[in-house]
């Protein structure tokens, strides 16, 4: 089971989602936190670097035993334990479990789980600031992904058989990662007075677009090899996206002159920022999908 963190524009972030995949079971969904079983592992890892609205995914289990968890796995770290611990859900709720009329708390929580660790010989960190939950720079900083120590906990209202709330818990398997957003955002020409669209959000409506539901019948969105028009060109954000998800072929008009010669600045810096790596690609894989992008500009 697998939990998705979602992007502040929840409903967006869970339409991207059930777009990617539609057969897993949905469990639970909530304006931070969707839930979902009967998909692979394997397939999220592949897909998750071209999902835009979601900032981390957490393999879940309903294992409660918090102390005991990370207790046993840190005993079998050879090195100075470092570790994050988030919390996500209603932790006032009557039905939550481990308190007694009271609320859930991170510090308690954390320092409960230091002195367990201490108890058994092991010295350990824990990385969060003032109690509170972790940001995704400091999960990217700390590597608590690669260290696979950034732990979470999910209060749902479902309720088990005994009337009390169900709770997920553990581990970060993938995060978002902002740093290559903030490049591919900032490493175009931009007009600030007119706006732009987030590479994120371009994402999403490229995954949104090309669901089982409404199939495109060059393929497109996520899974790549298809082809993308957008006739409202502008800083080419959306055919970036679309490249960045190996669709080959990519189509821009505009009504203005000007936003298809600016285009064409955008286009040149993603090829110059991105042609070497490219041409390893294409060597090192050359029976796969490599990205033979047509680009063809229509001017209205
Ligand atoms: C917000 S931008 C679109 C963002 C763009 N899709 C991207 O990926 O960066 C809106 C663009 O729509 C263009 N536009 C507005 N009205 C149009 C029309 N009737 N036909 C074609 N383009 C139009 C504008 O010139 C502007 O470049």
């Amino acid at each position: 089971m697998f939990a998705f963190q979602l992007w502040r524009e929840f409903k967006l972030s869970l339409a991207e989602i059930y777009a990617l995949f539609p057969s897993a079971e949905r469990v639970f969904e909530s304006e931070q936190i969707c839930i979902l079983n009967k998909i692979s592992k394997q397939d999220i890892l592949d897909t998750a670097h071209k999902i835009g609205g979601t900032i981390k995914i957490i393999e879940v289990v309903s294992e409660t035993d918090i102390q005991k968890c990370i207790v046993s796995q840190a005993i079998e770290s050879e090195w100075k334990f470092h570790y994050g611990f988030s919390i996500f859900g209603n932790t006032k709720s009557p039905q939550t479990p481990f308190v007694k009329g009271g609320e859930w708390n991170l510090k308690k929580e954390l320092l409960h789980i230091k002195k367990s660790l201490k108890k058994e010989n092991i010295s350990s960190r824990f990385v969060n600031k003032d109690f509170k939950n972790l940001s995704s720079a400091q999960i990217i900083w700390e590597k608590l992904v690669e260290k696979k120590t950034d732990f979470n906990i999910i209060f749902t209202p479902l309720l088990d058989k005994e009337g009390l709330g169900v709770v997920y818990l553990w581990k970060t398997i993938w995060i978002q990662d902002i740093e290559s957003y903030s490049q591919r955002d900032w490493s175009k020409w931009r007009d600030m007075q007119v706006g732009m669209l987030p590479p994120k959000l371009s994402q999403m409506m490229i995954n949104i677009a090309s669901t089982n539901k409404f199939p495109s019948p060059s393929g497109g969105g996520v899974r790549g090899g298809g082809s993308i028009y957008d006739p409202f060109i502008w800083l080419w954000t959306v055919l970036i996206e679309s490249l960045h998800m190996w669709n080959k072929r990519i189509y821009g008009s505009d009504l203005s002159d000007a936003m298809v010669s600016t285009s064409r600045e955008n286009i040149q810096t993603f090829i110059l920022l991105h042609l070497f790596a490219l041409y390893l690609y294409r060597h090192l894989f050359p029976c796969s999908k490599a990205m033979l992008c047509h680009f063809t500009m229509f001017k209205q």
